[in-house]
């Protein structure tokens, strides 16, 4: 066998092999008492473009079977929950609550989130102007929401 034949082999064999390791999945609840609360119209909008990365639960799409590709999207899950988790958030302090809500903002106005290596593929995940405003609004109404109850000694 040729050099080039071996070492194309050997990429195959890898590609092979690869497929049989998959990361757990993540696929928790959506629906629990610690999730983000939020009106209707922004709930959607964070579940149609945020959830993947930053809740409980994934929805899969069919190209993570295929790996490394389902590796990269995990890592994604794992940083992405490890900065925000809206399935917890509801169970995170207030001081951090904040903190979240002005990183959220600042992320939405320089159009950091969602990744743009996701909304290439995701293109739907991608936010129209209206959207952002809407969230933009949403982060600082709850910010001065709850930085009343700070000042009215509520919590
Ligand atoms: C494809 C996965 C993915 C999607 C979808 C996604 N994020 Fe993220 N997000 C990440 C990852 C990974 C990080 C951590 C690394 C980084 O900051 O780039 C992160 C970090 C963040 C942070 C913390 C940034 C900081 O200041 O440290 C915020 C806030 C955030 N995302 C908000 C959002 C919002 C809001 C949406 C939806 C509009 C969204 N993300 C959609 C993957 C994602």
């Amino acid at each position: 066998m040729s050099k080039k034949k071996k070492i194309l082999y050997g990429v195959l064999i890898v590609l092979v092999v690869i497929q049989f390791i998959r990361p757990a999945r993540n696929n928790g609840e959506l629906d629990n008492e610690n999730a983000i609360f939020t009106s209707l119209e922004v709930g959607k909008v964070l579940q149609t473009s945020c959830f993947d990365c930053h809740s409980d639960k994934t929805n899969y799409p069919w190209y993570t079977n295929i790996q490394p590709l389902g590796w990269w999207l995990n890592n994604h899950i794992t940083e992405g929950k490890r900065e925000l988790n809206f399935s917890q958030f509801e169970s995170y302090s207030l001081k951090r609550k904040l903190k979240k809500l002005k990183e959220i903002r600042e992320q939405i106005q320089e159009g950091d989130m969602p990744l743009s290596s996701y909304t290439l593929i995701h293109s739907y995940a991608k936010l129209s102007a209206e959207q952002k405003d809407l969230l933009i609004k949403w982060t600082e109404v709850t910010t001065n929401y709850l930085s009343d109850t700070i000042t009215q000694g509520k919590e």
